[in-house]
């Protein structure tokens, strides 16, 4: 009777408890896997939503790791079905994966709700897949934990050490200014990612990894771990272990997931000095949880909210060097008094036990709110008649002379027309413009790629600039840096007022006062509205048509509109 009872809870039960035609049809097949009846008889299925692919970089070890999650779930006497879904490969997918972040989010809720699935493992890390997979089983609410897969190993080149993207962008540079040659260049990318793993900077990996820790969605420390350490092989099997333990004890994300871990997520992002992508996947993240999470929110607590960590691109470190100095569980209890610890995770502790005790090995690496890199958090929100629904700067990794500038625009409709003209030596460009790059956003752009750190002129590099205001409404690369305005909002290709700028135009910046407006009387713009054309449909059919179709803008999410939560709750499928 007791095991009858116990039965009963399994979701997975609904597939093959019935003495049904189908029902026979569903075991039978079920041991055609090599399955047994004691196996579905009273044992959690898990699923291993699993983003390994040949094609992405930085999840060549999810194999592997797969493979410990399963030895971990079966010793806790679950049974694991790995499950692939669609590889979200930052540096391959073009137009952006940002574009696919949904369609891999809508992947991970239909394959949970449509199989018989009693809880899941999400394996992933590469920037937009970590959202995407929490997205996705946060709508499904089954038992949930998360598998980061860690960040690769240092870069060095001749004795330097090298970090992910950051120094891309920042030798690509040296290689336009002539500083460097062709050789040294083909040397540092033989020698910038040494491992499998995520890009090893405070990117948008580790950013997003950080925040489905602290939101308590994998067990403590997990995010921090480098992809190729012994560590994250065991914890890859712990999890195993706790995901079956989280069935029996029926754990859902909608246990996990409150205001305040929201408000947790975004008080690491800004210690963090996090990428600018956290934003938008956090405001996504809290709808589907059914919170309306507002830009001006990450403002209200950003003021509050120090930044802790001296990682590139903002400050000096690796994510190596992070692990070792303690990694977030360290950072977490030292900023203890800023979170609220009380919030349940997927150990069935509160976060404040899981990080009790934890110790910085390393200040130089990671600070403490007594001891700050500065007293607020580095993501501002701007607004302004150029912004009205609001625009990001990363203002830490920004050189402060740009913190307060006046500038003339030039103007760029395209990616494609910016490059062929950038480097031309007749550009009449000075060190005190400002480049726009417009078409770049959600439905622009399209599926807002990482633009937004325009290229300086090679022939300001050569005069030793290395900063200029750059304001787009296209993203950037959590590992740039730079004087760039992001994710202006609403973006020009749906008539926000980026699309009325002309070049020469004065714009004016200020990171004091969070403003970003174009200097331009209001009659002229008024006029200038009066001329827009509307854009054409970037596409006719296909996912393209969908994402175009639905996509909200950035200061919403970048979200589907018909995903969004607090909407009819999907039904649980009818297993006939
Ligand atoms: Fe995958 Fe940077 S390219 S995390």
């Amino acid at each position: 009777m007791q095991n009858e009872k116990k039965r009963l809870k399994l979701r997975s039960q609904r597939w093959f408890s019935t003495k049904t035609l189908r029902g026979s049809g569903h075991k039978s097949r079920i041991f055609q896997l090599g399955l047994t009846s004691e196996d579905i008889d009273n044992k959690p299925i898990i699923g291993i939503i699993n983003t390994w692919s040949e094609i992405n970089h930085c999840h060549s070890h999810l194999k592997d790791r797969a493979a410990n999650v399963k030895t971990g779930i079966s010793q806790s006497g679950g049974v694991p079905i790995e499950m692939p879904a669609i590889s979200l490969a930052e540096v391959f997918q073009k137009p952006s994966t940002m574009m696919y972040r949904n369609l891999l989010a809508m992947e991970t809720e239909e394959l949970l709700r449509s199989y018989p699935i009693d809880g899941c493992v999400l394996m992933g890390g590469c920037d937009k897949t970590t959202p995407a997979l929490l997205m996705g089983a946060i709508s499904m609410d089954i038992p949930t934990i998360f598998v980061p897969a860690g960040a690769m190993l240092r870069g060095h080149w001749r004795g330097q050490t090298l970090g992910s993207g950051s120094d891309i962008w920042k030798y690509w540079d040296e290689l336009r200014a002539g500083t460097i040659s062709e050789n040294d260049w083909q040397e540092m990318l033989e020698g910038i990612a040494r491992s499998p793993g995520t890009c090893m900077t405070m990117g948008t990996a580790s950013t997003m990894t950080s925040i489905a820790e602290v939101m308590g969605f994998t067990l403590p420390n997990a995010s921090s771990i480098p992809a190729p350490d012994s560590g994250h092989s065991r914890m890859a099997t712990y999890s195993g272990r706790r995901i079956v333990e989280m069935v029996k004890e029926n754990l859902k994300p909608s246990d996990i997931i409150t205001k305040n871990t929201i408000n947790n997520a975004i008080r690491i992002l800004m210690a963090l000095g996090g990428s600018t992508n956290g934003l938008i996947h956090v405001i996504a993240l809290a709808r589907r949880a059914g919170i309306n999470l507002e830009l001006d929110h990450f403002e209200t607590i950003g003021q509050k909210t120090p930044f802790l960590v001296n990682l590139r691109p903002a400050g000096k470190y690796l994510m190596e060097d992070f692990y070792y100095a303690g990694g977030l569980n360290a950072l977490m209890e030292g900023m203890r008094d800023l979170l609220d610890t009380d919030e349940k995770t997927c150990t069935g502790r509160s976060l404040g036990e899981n990080i009790q005790g934890q110790k910085i090995h390393n200040s130089e690496v990671i600070k403490t709110p007594k001891k700050p890199i500065n007293a607020t958090g580095g993501l501002l929100v701007l607004r302004g008649n150029l912004a009205p629904d609001g625009a990001i700067i990363k203002a830490n990794a920004a050189d402060p002379k740009f913190h307060e500038h006046t500038g003339p625009a030039i103007v760029f409709d395209s990616y494609a027309q910016m490059s062929k003209i950038i480097d031309d030596p007749k550009l009449k460009i000075t060190k005190e413009s400002v480049l726009v790059l417009r078409n770049s956003g959600p439905i622009g752009g399209p599926g807002m790629p990482e633009w937004g750190m325009l290229p300086i002129p090679k022939k300001l590099l050569k005069q030793g600039v290395r900063d200029m205001v750059r304001i787009s409404d296209a993203r950037m690369s959590g590992t740039s840096y730079g004087t760039c305005i992001l994710h202006v909002a609403p973006e020009s290709w749906v008539g926000g007022p980026l699309g009325l700028v002309k070049t020469g135009d004065l714009i004016k910046l200020s990171v004091r006062e969070r403003t970003l407006n174009l200097m331009v009387s209001k009659t002229e713009l008024e006029s200038r509205k009066k001329h827009l054309t509307k854009k054409p449909a970037r596409f006719s059919r296909g996912y393209g048509k969908m994402f175009s179709t639905h996509v909200l803008q950035a200061n919403e999410g970048c979200d589907f509109d018909f995903l969004q939560t607090n909407q009819e709750i999907t039904p649980e499928p009818y297993i006939d």
